[in-house]
């Protein structure tokens, strides 16, 4: 195969991987991003023994954090999570809690 070949298979293959995660409803931002407007603009009420509880990416499934974002409201219904963030950083942040979920092929608190 030449040089050509494999750049071409190589876009190939991220498009496919681009239309893999777009068809299952996942969230396609971020996750380096997303932890850090996570840290930035959640953690001071989130982490351990703060007012809002403590929230890691395993307080959820991938399932239950897509819900909980398509929903997009905060403290029990209260307000809007837009209150914190832009659409687009939620959808980063989203896409941080999502990979590390208690059910995702890597759970981790992420020292978060
Ligand atoms: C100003 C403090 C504050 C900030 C900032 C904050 N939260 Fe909260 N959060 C709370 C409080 C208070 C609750 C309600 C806790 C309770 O009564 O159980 C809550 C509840 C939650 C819950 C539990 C489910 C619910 O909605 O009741 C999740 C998940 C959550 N927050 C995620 C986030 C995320 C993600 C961010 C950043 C985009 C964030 N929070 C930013 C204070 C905060």
């Amino acid at each position: 195969m030449n040089k050509g070949n494999g750049l071409k298979l190589a876009v190939m293959v991220l498009a496919l991987g681009a239309f893999v995660a777009v068809a299952a409803g996942e969230a396609t931002g971020s996750v380096t991003k997303g932890k850090f407007y996570f840290k930035k603009s959640c953690k001071s009420c989130h982490a351990k023994g703060a007012e809002g509880g403590e929230v890691t990416p395993l307080t959820k499934t991938q399932a239950q954090w897509k819900a909980y974002f398509t929903a997009g409201k905060h403290a029990k219904g209260k307000e809007d999570l837009s209150k914190f963030l832009t659409p687009e950083q939620l959808v980063d942040v989203q896409t941080f809690l999502t990979a590390h979920a208690s059910d995702s092929p890597q759970p981790e608190t992420c020292g978060g």
